[in-house]
C-alpha cells in the first residue's frame, strides 16, 4: 500500500499544482482537504487530472471539509495513517482582509490549530509543512530582502493571520514536537490561478480592451513591485524541501535557539508591476491601456515590494527552473487560449 499525505487547499491555485506535481512526482496517495469557497473549484482538479489514466486518478481522494472546525473522528477515519501533511489552504485575498479581517482569523489561524490539533495525534507522522508568505515581513523597502527568522511586520490582517498560523505551528513544534517546517513564499503566478489575481485580471483587462490599474508610490511614477516564482517551481521546492530533510538538518538553529526550520522559496527575478503589464501585451501581440495609481497611500494595507533572502534555499541545492519572463510568456498563452480561466 502506498503511503498517504493530506494536502490542504487542493482545490485551490497552489494546491491543485502541487497535487499534480506528487502524482507525478511520487507514489504518494493523496488527499485533499478543502472546502470549496468562492476560490476553491473541483474544476481545477478535475481539469488538470483529465488526461491521467483511471488508476492515477484513483490516487487523489478529496475530503469536502472546513478547517474552521475540529478534524473529528470521522474525518480522522477518512484520512487514515499520514505520512506527511502539506497545509496549504488558507484565506489568501488582502483586500478582502481588510474588508472582513474575522474570516481570515478564523480560516489562517483558526484552521490551522485544527490542523496542528490533528496532527499532533498522528503517531509517525514525518511532517508538517506551514505554508507561509514573504507579506509576513511586510514592505521590503530600500533593496532589503528578508531572510527567514526575521522579524514579523504585518501590514494588513491577511500577513498577520498568516503569521499567526506560523507562531502556532512552531509552538506546536516546540509543545509537541510536530515536525513542522514553515516555508514562505513570494509571489506565485500560475496556471488556473483565481481571476481577481494581477496577472490573469491583467490578461483579462487586455484581451478586453479595458484599463489596467497600476499600483505605484504616492508620486505615481514608481510602480509596486514583486518577485515572482511560477507555480511548477513552488511544486518542486516544497518536494524539494521533504526530499532533503538530511540537508535540512545541518543548518544551524537561528541565532535565538529556535529548533523549527524555516525555509523561503524565493527567486532572484523581480518584476514591477508595469512591466508584467507591458510583457503580457508583448506577448499577446495588445496595445495595453493603464493609468499609475497612488493606491498605497490612499488604501493603506497594501505594500509596494515584498522581498525574500533565497541563500537558504540556493545553498541546499535548489533554484527555479525558469525566469519570470519565461514563465509569464507561457501562461499569458495558456490563459489566451484557457479564456474560461479569466471569469468569475
Ligand atoms: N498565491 C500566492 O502568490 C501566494 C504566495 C505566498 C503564499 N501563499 C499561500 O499559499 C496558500 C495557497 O494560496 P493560493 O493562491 O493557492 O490560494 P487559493 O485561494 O487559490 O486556494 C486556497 C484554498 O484553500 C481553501 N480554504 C480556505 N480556507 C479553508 C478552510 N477554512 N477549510 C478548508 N479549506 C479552506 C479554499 O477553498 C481554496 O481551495 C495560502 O496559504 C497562501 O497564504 C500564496
Amino acid at each position: 500500500m502506498s503511503e498517504k499525505v493530506v494536502v490542504t487547499g487542493g482545490a485551490g491555485f497552489i494546491g491543485h499544482v502541487f497535487i499534480k506535481h506528487l502524482i507525478e512526482n511520487t507514489k504518494f496517495e493523496i488527499i485533499s482537504i478543502d472546502r470549496l469557497d468562492y476560490s476553491g473549484n473541483l474544476n481545477r482538479i478535475s481539469d488538470m487530472m483529465q488526461n491521467y489514466d483511471a488508476d492515477t486518478q484513483s490516487r487523489v481522494k478529496i475530503i469536502h471539509h472546513d478547517l474552521k472546525a475540529e478534524i473529528n473522528n470521522l474525518v480522522q477515519s477518512q484520512i487514515g495513517d499520514v505520512k506527511h501533511i502539506f497545509h496549504i489552504a488558507a484565506s489568501s485575498h488582502v483586500d478582502r482582509a481588510i474588508e472582513d479581517p474575522m474570516t481570515f482569523v478564523q480560516d489562517n489561524v483558526v484552521a490551522t490549530c485544527n490542523l496542528l490539533n490533528y496532527a499532533r495525534q498522528i503517531n509517525d507522522l514525518e511532517t508538517f509543512v506551514y505554508f507561509s508568505t514573504d507579506e509576513v515581513f511586510g514592505p521590503a523597502l530600500g533593496g532589503v530582502k528578508f531572510k527567514e527568522w526575521d522579524r514579523y511586520n504585518s501590514t494588513n490582517p491577511y500577513s498577520a493571520s498568516k503569521a499567526g498560523g506560523e507562531e502556532l505551528a512552531i509552538a506546536f513544534h516546540n509543545t509537541y514536537d510536530v515536525p513542522v517546517i514553515i516555508t514562505h513564499c513570494m509571489n506565485v503566478f500560475g496556471e488556473r490561478q483565481h481571476p481577481e489575481k494581477f496577472i490573469p485580471n491583467t490578461v483579462w483587462k487586455a484581451l478586453n480592451n479595458e484599463k489596467i490599474i497600476i499600483h505605484a508610490d504616492s508620486t505615481k511614477s514608481s510602480p509596486g513591485s514583486r518577485h515572482y516564482v511560477h507555480v511548477d517551481d513552488v511544486a518542486d521546492a516544497v518536494l524539494f524541501i521533504i526530499n532533503n530533510k538530511e540537508k535540512l538538518k545541518e543548518i544551524p538553529d537561528d541565532q535565538y535557539g529556535a529548533k523549527c526550520k524555516k525555509i523561503n522559496i524565493a527567486s532572484s527575478f523581480e518584476m514591477n508591476n508595469l512591466e508584467v503589464a507591458e510583457s503580457i501585451s508583448k506577448y499577446l501581440g495588445l496595445v495595453i491601456d493603464y493609468e499609475l495609481v497612488d493606491f498605497h497611500s490612499t488604501r493603506p494595507g497594501h505594500d509596494l515590494r515584498y522581498a525574500l533572502d533565497d541563500s537558504l534555499i540556493a545553498s541546499m541545492g535548489w533554484k527555479p527552473s525558469k525566469s519570470t519572463q519565461e514563465g509569464l510568456e507561457q501562461v499569458t498563452k495558456w490563459y489566451s487560449e484557457n479564456q474560461e480561466w479569466l471569469k468569475f
